[in-house]
């Protein structure tokens, strides 16, 4: 039997709940790096400190031996401190390193898109050029040595091109490696040639061949492909969807056909402390599958909350995303006349593109008694949807992986879902004659399709017997992280070799 190992990974990321969040990516990197603490690792985390973070309601501590490390941006040399503090689980310990630069991180107000302007921030190159080598910066002055760096999404995208090239003599740093989990491949930090001075790297990189271009650009995330170890995505379906599809990669497939040898999938999990309907502390009225009447009492409280007004047997159809395209919200706008025809109410919670804003919030007006929504993010408000909704909706065009669907099915709301991504692996389709699966799936993505789906579901609804089963199925399904944090550790010892 193989003697258990004790990694030590440091996780770094650009968001983590609680502290700052604006997508799945937030809840990944809490809930992972916990899980594998509590199976025994050493996990550290690697955020920004940004503007939004509550240093004080988070206890978050200046660590006086880490202060004013340089760090090269071109010519420009901009200092970084580190401040500390611990995810909130009482489980385990798990230590945070915050990387705080006032001009970079500490003075915005938002993540990676100025509020003013409603654009990127115009040096989102610099700010993660900062942070992909404070990665190597803030390792040599800890004196704590990882086995694996394990890097998420395109804001960590040249920290592997630096470790394989400014720092691949460093002693210090040739025993680790790099693992880079992309968790969506919509964003790909893509910015003017002129950036590569920025970063440092050597010439011979300075090109689409085997360098960190794409397309004559820079392409931070190409580099993370061309440059880790290993490549995971944050589902088994969606590591397969892309290396065909070039739409939902923006022609980077080809780079990850060649690197298929080093590409998996490990879906991701659900923080079950956060997400469970026993144990909610925000909802109205917590319950099980064995009294799944009693989630109608949030059923009613999340109308009144709306300003809905409730009706037996009318489904409540939840909607809670980013609004833009890639999450299939045009199909959404399509349907909605069509769906105001039923007799249903239904609630969205999200922000996105403004045009979506718009042609909902004429929808709220058109439609006072069927519909409301809130625009804006409430962690609060997500949790009362999944608890009180009947259906939830994710007609998501791409879907690296998606958690809604995995909490919805928790508390008995039943998804309807697109088959892409990780929907597929994580919602089985309901079938009337077994009795099985645990939601709605449709393939074509047409508002028709759509429409028919959701169509499908309001029938079954009616047929409580059925509804309920398929209803229990999703409560009863195990989303934990404990397996997916084991992939996750037989992927660090397969890299470590
Ligand atoms: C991104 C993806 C989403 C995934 C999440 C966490 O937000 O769009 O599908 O669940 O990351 O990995």
């Amino acid at each position: 039997m193989a003697s258990a190992r004790r990694f030590k990974i440091l996780f770094v990321t650009s968001e983590l709940f609680p502290f700052i969040k604006t997508g799945g990516l937030a809840d990944v990197s809490a809930a992972l790096p916990q899980m594998l603490a509590e199976l025994g690792h050493e996990v550290r985390i690697l955020v920004p400190r940004h503007g939004a973070i509550d240093n004080r309601k988070y206890k978050i501590h200046d660590v006086v031996r880490l202060k004013d490390i340089p760090v090269k941006i071109g010519d420009k040399e901009a200092l970084f401190s580190v401040r500390s503090s611990f995810l909130p689980s009482p489980k385990v310990k798990v230590q945070i390193y915050f990387l705080d630069n006032l001009e970079y991180f500490g003075s915005r107000k938002s993540l990676y898109i100025d509020p003013i302007s409603g654009l990127d921030y115009q040096d989102n190159d610099e700010r993660f050029i900062m942070l992909s080598r404070a990665v190597f910066e803030l390792i040599s002055k800890l004196g704590w040595i990882p086995d694996i760096i394990h890097c998420n999404d395109w804001q960590l995208g040249l920290a592997p091109a630096y470790l394989k090239t400014l720092y691949k003599d460093e002693p210090q740093f040739s025993q680790f490696k790099i693992l880079f989990t992309i968790h969506n491949l919509a964003e790909q930090g893509i910015f003017p040639k002129s950036t590569f001075e920025k970063t440092g790297l050597p010439e011979s990189l300075m090109n689409d061949e085997k360098g960190i271009l794409f397309n004559g650009k820079v392409n931070f995330m190409k580099s993370a492909l061309m440059f880790a170890d290993s490549i995971n995505t944050v589902s088994p379906n969606y590591s397969k969807d892309i290396i065909k599809d070039k739409d939902m990669t923006g022609g980077l497939n080809k780079i990850l056909e060649k690197k298929k040898s080093i590409l998996s999938g490990v879906v991701n999990g659900i923080d079950t402390d956060e997400w469970n309907p026993e144990k909610d502390k925000y909802i109205f009225k917590q319950f099980s599958s064995k009294n799944i009447e009693e989630k109608i009492e949030n059923t009613k409280a999340l109308l009144e909350r709306f300003g809905l007004k409730y009706e037996e047997n009318v489904p409540v159809i939840g909607l809670i995303s980013r609004l833009n395209d890639s999450k299939g919200i045009d199909l959404v706008a399509e349907i909605f006349p069509k769906l105001m025809e039923e007799n249903v109410r239904v609630l969205l919670l999200g922000t996105g593109e403004k045009k979506y804003h718009r042609i909902f919030e004429k929808f709220g007006q058109k439609y006072p008694d069927k519909f409301a929504l809130y625009l804006g993010f409430s962690d609060e408000l997500a949790h009362w949807i999944e608890a009180g909704a009947d259906i939830f909706l994710m007609p998501s065009k791409y879907e690296p992986c998606g958690l809604n669907q995995m909490y919805s099915q928790v508390y008995g709301t039943v998804p309807i879902v697109r088959e892409t991504g990780g929907l597929v692996d994580t919602v089985e389709k309901f079938s009337e004659k077994t009795g099985e699966g645990t939601g709605f799936i449709f393939k074509d993505y047409k508002a028709e399709a759509l429409m028919k789906e959701i169509l499908r579901a309001l029938k079954i609804f009616k047929d409580k017997k059925n509804w309920h089963k398929v209803m229990k199925n999703g409560m009863k399904a195990d989303f934990s992280w404990q397996s997916s944090a084991k992939a996750y550790i037989e992927l660090y010892k397969k890299i470590l070799g």
